[in-house]
């Protein structure tokens, strides 16, 4: 077969990775990919977002599966073009998309269908807002309606700064159209845990719990960032809590969409808190998470390839999927100043001295005169698969030693390491 996969971060180079290894894959090719992935498929100059321009080279070069990394494109419909196109495409169409695509229709997707969540109102003049709160008491979160590139979420500590991120929003517009309306929202307490799971929108096959450190800095400090690292499995996410989730939240995640005529198929990824009322969606994402993808797929040991095509055929056999034993931990290598400026075209040394059982994953690197440099701000998704998570961390960590480049600054404690 041969496949496409759309995007060139760290989550697209483990998909890469992941499905170049099928027996399944005669060809993979990436658009635009990075060069990292360079080294393991084909990457074509096309935008993720060109979606005119992804559908002519997958009809040029008969792609027999299109597999999304990022949400934006599907959004934006890219699986409603393909398919119209009579192409096979993993991920869900424009309709289902809006679950990430407008926080305001997820929320409200979710009180009709009895979906725990924190409770929520919809804002889109300022005055009520406002009002609202300072009805309600500090800590709140304020969200704009759709995509703001991961910077549309703002938990606020005091009403003053919840009050600022409704006016910034509403107000000055500084996101445009995705936060002319704003979701305001109770702040949920507890331990924040990532489930994804693949659906044919009936079927759903969940994946390992896995958690994504999202702050820049040690300690959870500093601002939200893509993700600074991630692991799993997640220990204190008990089997019961898992069923819990699967049973109150996927599936009856897929049950509405289907019954709003927006039926889903790809992987739904459900962003929770494990409140003392039991486990609640903070945010439900189109796609798989980076970097969770990344210790995610270098868990799976099946072939993830048949997997997805049974998710896009509408076949999918309800099951669990086998993974190898222990754990895998995935730590960001940033550039400096990341999530704020950053400077780009830093070479990037010692990738050749990364002992082989550690796989770096590529997000923001480029080729530039016979050499890897920095290109975004998100680096290197540095990972290591072992026989428990303080050990894959170990080989991680270790590895982030190995690797330099100007700026270079990345977390020290992800999964709980200080
Ligand atoms: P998002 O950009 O939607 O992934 O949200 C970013 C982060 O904001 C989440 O990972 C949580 O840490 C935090 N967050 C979002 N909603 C809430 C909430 N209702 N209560 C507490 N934290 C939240
Ligand atoms: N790591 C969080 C996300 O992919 O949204």
């Amino acid at each position: 077969m041969r496949i496409l996969v759309v995007g060139g971060g760290g989550r697209e180079h483990a998909l890469v990775w992941k499905l170049a290894q099928s027996p399944l894959a005669e060809e993979v090719y990436c658009a635009p990919g990075n060069a990292g992935i360079a080294q393991e498929a084909t990457c074509v100059p096309v935008a993720a977002d060109d979606i005119k321009a992804l559908l002519e080279f997958a009809q040029k070069m008969a792609i027999d599966l299109t597999v999304v990394g990022p949400e934006a494109p599907l959004v934006a419909g890219i699986a409603d073009a393909f398919a119209g196109a009579g192409l096979k495409i993993f991920g869900p169409t424009q309709a289902a998309a809006a679950i990430e695509g407008s926080k305001v229709w997820a929320k409200e997707l979710m009180a009709k269908y009895g979906i725990p969540t924190a409770r929520f109102a919809v804002f889109d003049a300022l005055e009520p807002a406002q009002e609202y709160i300072r009805q309600q008491k500090a800590p709140l979160v304020v969200k704009a309606d759709g995509l703001a590139a991961g910077k549309g979420v703002i938990v606020a500590r005091e009403e003053r700064e919840a009050l600022e991120a409704a006016e910034a929003m509403l107000g000055r517009g500084i996101f445009g159209a995705a936060g002319r309306r704003i979701v305001v929202e109770e702040c949920l307490q507890g331990e924040e845990v990532s489930v994804l799971a693949l659906t044919d929108g009936e079927a759903v096959v969940s994946l390992l719990p896995a958690r994504d450190h999202k702050r820049a800095f040690d300690g959870d400090q500093g601002p939200n960032t893509g993700g600074m690292g991630a692991y799993a499995p997640v220990s204190f996410v008990e089997p019961e809590t898992l069923a819990v989730i699967e049973e109150r939240i996927l599936k009856p995640a897929i049950r509405a969409l289907a019954a709003e005529g927006r039926p889903y198929r790809g992987v739904l990824y459900a962003g929770l808190m494990l409140t003392a009322d039991g486990p609640k969606v903070l945010e439900f994402n189109c796609r798989f998470g980076d970097p969770e993808a990344q210790p995610l797929l270098m868990l799976l040991s099946e072939d993830l390839l048949p997997l997805m095509l049974e998710v896009v055929e509408g076949n999918l056999r309800p099951r669990s999927l086998n993974w190898y034993p222990g754990a895998a931990a995935c730590v960001v290598l940033a550039s400096g100043g990341y999530p704020g400026s950053y400077e780009t075209g830093k070479p990037i040394c010692g990738l050749e001295a990364v002992p082989p059982e550690v796989k770096v994953f590529h997000a923001g690197t480029a080729w530039r005169g016979g050499q890897v440099v920095t290109s975004g701000g998100r680096v290197l998704g540095v990972t290591a698969r072992a026989g428990d998570l303080s050990a894959a961390l170990a080989k991680a960590y270790e590895a982030c030693e190995i690797i330099s480049f100007a700026g270079k600054h990345y977390r020290k404690d992800i999964g709980g390491r200080s």
